[in-house]
């Protein structure tokens, strides 16, 4: 004999009216941002090998690729340019000439009204070396001297039109010195989207081919993320940079670090957003191209799962396609 009748979760899974009706995680086209990348002394669009479907734009090839990313209700993009020439310096990321800063100006006249045109801020699509910094003679980051060129790069974006700065380097302080900048030049309207817990990650591998910003020598780890560090160290980084000023925060990459995008969304007031990035992307091409999975459903139970975690806006290169699917 039950005194209560049996649990029966299952009354609520019958239909598909039903499951629409008690679904509380959804995937809107205006939490996706689409990373793009833009690159000098090109004619036509250039494939990406490891990441089908997506390319390096030219800045026309770009304009057009942002209409479609408005039409389709997207809530932002997030532009990366790749520069012809390299120097030690990363010179091209603040230059107003360079490559981010005119493709900036196209995009914000296109469609500045219709999504948020965001831009990356680091150095290492502009070094020689590959680096997120200036470097030291032993090969080192010098955080300090990274900064000030940081900050020089975001009052170069913020001049050519970007409405959010996202700064990717995961140097100490970086916020403060770009929030202080800013201010300094009269663009305190700015917002700062900071990568906060940004993780070392395998996961980069792709996008380093299409922002062609591998690390000449070495690796990332002295200034990213250790994944062997439990999730309070993400958290701790980004009320850091909420401390410093950020507006709002990121983890990246996403899929291999929900437990963080939870905690962080947990410790946070600010929006909190998830990059799932390159890895994530060419991993389900590729089985998906081998008819191993189901394209388009593992697609939204990823980008579901990055929602389920805490996750307010979703960095997503199929951004655009999946705004055509959840519309
Ligand atoms: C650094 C930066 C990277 C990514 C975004 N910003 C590469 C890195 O840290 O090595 C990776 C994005 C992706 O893999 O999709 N400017």
């Amino acid at each position: 004999m039950t005194a209560y009748p049996a649990a029966r979760p299952r009354r609520l899974r019958r239909t598909p009216a039903l499951r629409r009706l008690v679904a509380d995680v959804h995937v809107r086209p205006s939490d996706l941002v689409l990373p793009v990348f833009v690159k000098e002394g090109i004619c036509d669009p250039q494939p990406i090998a490891s990441m089908p479907g997506v390319v390096q734009h030219t800045r026309d090839s770009l304009k057009k690729a942002a209409h479609e990313a408005a039409e389709a209700g997207v809530g932002g993009l997030i532009l990366f340019g790749i520069p012809t020439v390299k120097d030690a310096r990363g010179s091209g990321a603040d230059d107003p000439d360079g490559i981010v800063q005119l493709a900036l100006q196209d995009v914000v006249a296109e469609v500045g009204d219709d999504l948020v045109v965001m831009t990356d801020l680091c150095l290492d699509e502009y070094t020689d070396h590959g680096h997120c910094g200036i470097l030291l003679p032993d090969g080192d980051v010098d955080n300090d001297a990274t900064l000030e060129r940081y900050a020089s790069a975001a009052v170069a974006q913020a001049r050519a039109g970007s409405q959010v700065v996202a700064p990717s380097g995961m140097m100490d302080g970086q916020v403060r010195a770009i929030r202080e900048a800013l201010d300094g030049e009269g663009f305190s309207q700015i917002p700062i989207l900071a990568y906060s817990a940004k993780y070392a990650s395998a996961y980069y591998g792709p996008f380093r081919d299409a922002a062609e910003c591998a690390p000449q020598f070495g690796d990332r780890a002295g200034y990213q993320q250790d994944g062997a560090r439990s999730a309070d160290e993400g958290v701790r980084e980004a009320l850091l940079d909420v401390a410093e000023g950020a507006d709002a925060v990121m983890v990246k990459p996403a899929g291999a670090y929900l437990d963080v995008v939870r905690a962080v969304a947990d410790a946070v007031e600010v929006p909190v957003a998830a990059y799932q990035v390159s890895g994530e992307y060419a991993m389900v091409e590729a089985a998906a191209a081998q008819g191993w999975i189901d394209r388009e459903r593992i697609i939204l139970e990823q980008l579901t799962a990055i929602r389920r975690a805490g996750a307010g806006m979703v960095l997503t290169y199929w951004a655009t396609e999946a705004a055509g699917w959840v519309r």
